[in-house]
């Protein structure tokens, strides 16, 4: 099924790229996806021809401008199914989404004695807005655990959900394991004891399909870097009539309906959460990644990942000392392991000199660190830019840093 790959890798040219001087293997995506021409066109485009603000000026650039803006929501709309172009937020990215929600839904909703339930797979922008809103308001983090197997414990969710509870912030797969978490099971649940859920779908963007009706999940965040985007744009969906009760998050331009210093009364949505020139060039250009996703297909992208996850884990479990970490039930392309006696960093520094790009480090997990014994992991992550060589090489690699260090 290299077919795909061979359709388009053309498009990306960091993959015709070296890195010290060997052709660039990249297997960070989960850290940000490599670009495809048409975006990085589209960036060069604004800043050559058609510099100028969106929703001020009514000259002829900006009238362009601002419809190819607002465009870009409408393609995120259908990108997640969402129902309304309002419901669409654009942001700097995951975290900011997130951040947006903790300040304005959190510190509306809660008080002390009320319960936000996260779990132990959370990356840290799902866990620290929390925490700071829980100091703000006096209400108390809930954790949903992880079984040995990396899956989430849906037993415990059950139990730890009750009226206390009045939100669950989950991500939609993990970025250390890959785990693809249940919310088709999750949401009802949360619903029935009256709790928004808000899904960190960070790493769930560039995977697959999101429907967020489907899901009826109350929120959900993520970044276009990661989807084949550029970086500095995210986005925040919500249902309409929830955005509708938030408060503004910042104050500024394009926020305001009217102002004057005793009274200034907000725009309707979505604007009422833009303040301020947004990242024009990157939302205009993350309008051509999702095209990148349309063209290729997120069937098509999703079934080929996966044939080079299982390739990956076929090939890495015959590697000497090399333990993956988790075997969740269902796992999107990313993988952590170590290699017993090799230090994470020593592996990264040792990879890199052979062109081979992976991340190691706690990956924003330190709680799912903690859970796995560990302080660091190996980690690579798949995009439909790889190829099984690419797993060849990245074997190789290993062995090579096996050899040199033990
Ligand atoms: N959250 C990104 C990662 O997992 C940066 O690498």
């Amino acid at each position: 099924m290299n077919k795909l790959y061979e359709k388009i890798k053309d498009q990306f040219p960091m993959l015709k790229t070296q890195m010290n001087g060997k052709d660039l293997v990249y297997l960070d995506t989960a850290a940000t996806a490599l670009k495809p021409q048409t975006v990085i066109d589209k960036v060069t485009e604004y800043y050559t021809y058609k510099t100028c603000n969106v929703h001020r000026s009514i000259h002829q650039l900006a009238e362009n401008v601002t419809s190819q803006y607002e465009e870009t929501r409408d393609c995120v709309k259908k990108f997640i199914n969402a129902k309304k172009r309002e419901e669409i937020i654009f942001t700097k990215g995951t975290t900011e989404s997130l951040n947006l929600l903790a300040r304005t839904l959190g510190d509306q909703l809660l008080k002390a004695g009320d319960e936000i339930l996260l779990s132990e797979l959370e990356h840290h922008s799902n866990i620290v807005p929390w925490q700071l809103c829980a100091e703000r308001t006096g209400a108390t983090i809930k954790v949903i655990p992880l079984n040995d197997q990396g899956d989430l414990d849906l037993e415990i969710y059950s139990n730890l959900l009750s009226p206390k509870t009045k939100i669950v912030s989950v991500n939609g797969i993990s970025n250390t394991l890959g785990t693809i978490n249940p919310l088709e099971e999750m949401i009802p649940e949360a619903h029935k004891v009256g709790a928004y859920f808000i899904v960190d779908a960070a790493q769930m963007a560039p995977h697959g399909s999101i429907d967020v009706q489907k899901l009826d999940c109350d929120f959900l965040a993520f970044s276009a870097h990661k989807t084949f985007g550029p970086t500095g744009v995210g986005v925040l969906y919500g249902k309409e009539n929830l955005l509708n009760e938030l408060p503004p998050f910042q104050g500024g331009g394009d926020m305001i309906d009217s102002v004057s210093f005793e009274k200034t009364t907000y725009n309707k949505l979505p604007y009422k959460f833009e303040a301020g020139t947004p990242h024009i060039a990157g939302v205009l250009a993350f309008n051509e990644a999702l095209k990148f996703i349309e063209n290729t297909g997120s069937q098509n992208i999703q079934n080929y990942e996966n044939e080079l996850l299982i390739y990956a884990i076929e090939k890495l479990s015959k590697i000497d000392g090399l333990k993956i970490y988790g075997n969740p039930i269902k796992r999107a392309s990313v993988l952590s392991f170590n290699i017993e006696n090799v230090h994470t960093h020593d592996l990264a520094s040792l990879l890199s000199m052979e062109g081979i790009a992976i991340r190691t480090g706690h990956h924003c997990t330190q709680p799912l660190m903690k859970r796995l014994g560990v302080f660091s992991t190996a980690r690579i992550s798949l995009s439909c830019y790889n190829n099984f060589k690419d797993i060849d090489r990245l074997c190789d690699g290993i062995n090579k840093v096996k050899e040199i260090l033990l």
